[in-house]
């Protein structure tokens, strides 16, 4: 990591909004470079470094938690109404703000279904579930903000602590197949040091508005599935087709099998540079394997 860290640094100060998997990865990392990071939560909490941010109850953080913030992160999905949570109580103490750079988590929902092929930044974004038309529309109120923000399309994220072998483990594994469909995914490490790498180089990069971050190698979830089992050294259930199982689906588990596309990461990883760390499935779920 040692390339990362020249110019972040202590004196950049960070506020993540929204500190779940993705933002507590992000926040842990930037830490490491001697960043000042304040971090929010829905809950009360005595960690001083933590303030509490809830849209819904309208609980906002106080302008002076804004003094001094060089870079925010926001990684809060939609809210109920469709709205960004962030932009509906924030954008004033944003604006007024010393604020150089925001980073939005999206999603590749946005892109809707392709069939199974590839797409990119460049392609017209085409989202077939409502909460992708209530993603697209929070993306469009981020750049009609006109505050300094980079969006981050992301595919399905997994990193030590979620992924398949939870889910095995818990015994909420459903092993299914369905003929052609593949889903992109994302370790949660190269979600953080893609931005990193980013915000590193940005003097010598072009700037783009919007980045996919997703990995080289989209695949079925059978052959995910039967990685881990590898892994495991336990036997694999009999997969069940689609058409069988679907009816026991929970609507949103359902939603994800409706759309089959490959994320392209060109944008990210040939014009811009950045390696990736697990460039597929089968090194980031060792990983996962090895720090769960
Ligand atoms: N998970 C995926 O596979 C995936 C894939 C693509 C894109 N994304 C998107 O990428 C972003 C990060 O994903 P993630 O999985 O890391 O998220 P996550 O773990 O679900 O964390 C979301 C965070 O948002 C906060 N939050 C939610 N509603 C809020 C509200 N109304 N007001 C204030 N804070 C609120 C939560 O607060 P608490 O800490 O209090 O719970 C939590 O810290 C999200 O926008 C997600 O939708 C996720």
């Amino acid at each position: 990591m040692k390339h990362l860290a020249s110019s972040i640094g202590s004196k950049n100060k960070f506020l993540i909004l929204g500190c779940g998997f993705s933002g507590s990865y992000f926040a842990k990392t930037i830490r490491k470079f001697g960043c000042n990071v304040i971090t929010s939560s829905r809950s009360e909490t005595k960690d001083p470094n933590m303030i509490v941010f809830n849209s819904e109850t309208n609980k906002v953080p106080h302008e002076k938690f804004f003094d001094g913030v060089t870079h925010i992160l926001s990684c809060i999905p939609p809210d109920k109404n469709g709205k960004d949570p962030v932009l509906k109580c924030l954008k004033s103490k944003m604006q007024n703000s010393s604020v150089e750079w925001i980073g939005y988590l999206s999603t590749t929902g946005v892109y809707g279904d392709t069939k199974g092929n590839w797409v990119s930044e460049i392609d017209q974004p085409n989202p077939f579930q409502e909460r992708s038309h209530k993603r697209l529309n929070c993306e469009k109120e981020w750049i009609k903000s006109g505050l300094p923000v980079q969006i981050f399309r992301l595919p399905g994220i997994y990193g030590p602590g979620r992924s398949t072998f939870e889910a095995i483990r818990n015994k909420k594994i459903r092993v299914i197949s369905k003929k052609n469909q593949v889903f992109s995914r994302i370790h949660v490490a190269d979600i953080t040091h893609a931005i990193i790498y980013l915000l590193q180089n940005k003097d010598s990069l072009k700037f783009y508005q919007i980045i996919n971050i997703a990995d080289d190698v989209p695949c079925s979830q059978l052959e995910v599935i039967q990685y881990c089992f590898n892994l495991l050294g336990l036997k694999m259930p009999r997969p069940m087709l689609f058409e069988d199982a679907k009816n026991d689906l929970s609507p949103i588990a359902q939603s994800f099998w409706m759309e089959n596309r490959r994320v392209s990461n060109k944008l990210l990883c040939e014009t811009l540079g950045y390696k990736l760390i697990y460039k597929n499935y089968k090194k980031g779920l060792k990983d996962c394997f090895l720090n769960s």
